[in-house]
């Protein structure tokens, strides 16, 4: 039996896929799988039932794929397709866990850079007091470190709102938290992340990644990351990353994976393979393949 697929629809046209995604969807189609649509920015809006309207009863297990959202408007859509007999294959939790970096750090701590978060308090500064903010970045070794929140940096604007040269500068730390705070406004989700900078084998802007797609803890696809879509590094060595992603009990996942200087491959960061970004030149008939052919 092959396995549905949700995608999101165009915003001005509901039978229609959204135009970025339509490669893809098409794929689905052509692997044999059904695609069904999602109104995303209906979902995102808040009305969760409204947004699976055109979602056929009865659907059974199905994936979805595309735009990322919220954990907890992840959640909504769980429920509300389950009211028309639909059951996402990845539960709520197990998005969250893949989807934020506490979620995934508990099982990835050891093949990932060292990482300490401060929760933001809802409606409140999400910039700890400075106190709190050196005693964060003292739990990392001395050093640079990188900031995000629990699901994105500000990688484009590295120098001010990223890369922190120095966690021994409590004026700089803050600076770079401050200005990363203020340029993620309302989106910044979860609390404040720093990690520990680690040096990667090749640094071109961007650095080169890999994109490794795990579908039942086995890595079934490997591809260049979108940052970085014209660059490959050499075969990525998974042994010792594997055990890692089995653990949570996510379904799919990716992981995108650097080579450290020293030699060994590091999770960069872990995401739920759902709302991955494909390569827009990477065949999207393989992944297709892979998720319809999955129950
Ligand atoms: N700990 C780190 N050490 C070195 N470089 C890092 C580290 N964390 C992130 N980077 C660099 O910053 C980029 C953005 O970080 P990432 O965690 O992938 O955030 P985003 O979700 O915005 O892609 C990465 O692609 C990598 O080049
Ligand atoms: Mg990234």
């Amino acid at each position: 039996m092959s396995t549905p697929v949700l995608h999101c629809r165009d915003p001005l046209d509901s039978r229609r896929v959204d135009a970025h995604f339509a490669a893809e969807a098409e794929a689905v189609r052509r692997a044999g799988g059904d695609v069904a649509l999602l109104d995303h920015d209906t979902l995102l809006a808040g009305d969760a039932d409204a947004a699976v309207a055109r979602v056929p009863q009865g659907l059974g297990g199905v994936w979805y794929r595309r735009w990322m959202m919220p954990s907890e408007t992840y959640s909504a859509l769980a429920e509300a397709l389950r009211r028309r007999g639909a059951e996402l294959l990845t539960a709520p939790d197990r998005y969250r866990s893949a989807h934020e970096l506490p979620g995934w750090y508990a099982t990835f701590g050891d093949v990932t850079p060292a990482s300490v978060w401060h929760p933001a308090p809802p409606a409140a500064d999400p910039v700890p007091p400075p106190g709190e903010l050196a005693a964060l970045a003292a739990r990392l070794p001395a050093g640079p470190a990188v900031v995000k929140d629990y699901v994105k940096s500000r990688k484009d604007a590295w120098d001010e709102a990223c890369y922190v040269p120095d966690l021994a500068d409590g004026a700089g730390v803050r600076r770079v938290v401050a200005r990363f705070a203020d340029l993620q406004g309302e989106y910044l989700t979860g609390g404040i992340v720093l990690r520990a900078f680690e040096p990667f084998a090749d640094r071109g802007e961007p650095p080169a990644e890999l994109r490794v797609w795990w579908l039942d803890g086995e890595p079934r696809l490997v591809t260049p990351h979108p940052d970085s879509p014209h660059r490959s590094g050499p075969e990525p060595e998974l042994g010792h990353i594997a055990p890692a992603v089995r653990a949570p009990g996510c379904r799919f996942v990716t992981t995108d994976v650097a080579l450290r200087t020293d030699g060994v491959w590091r999770v960069v960061e872990v995401g739920d393979g759902q709302v991955s970004d494909l390569p827009r030149d990477v065949d999207p008939a393989h992944l297709a393949t892979l998720l319809v052919g999955t129950g």
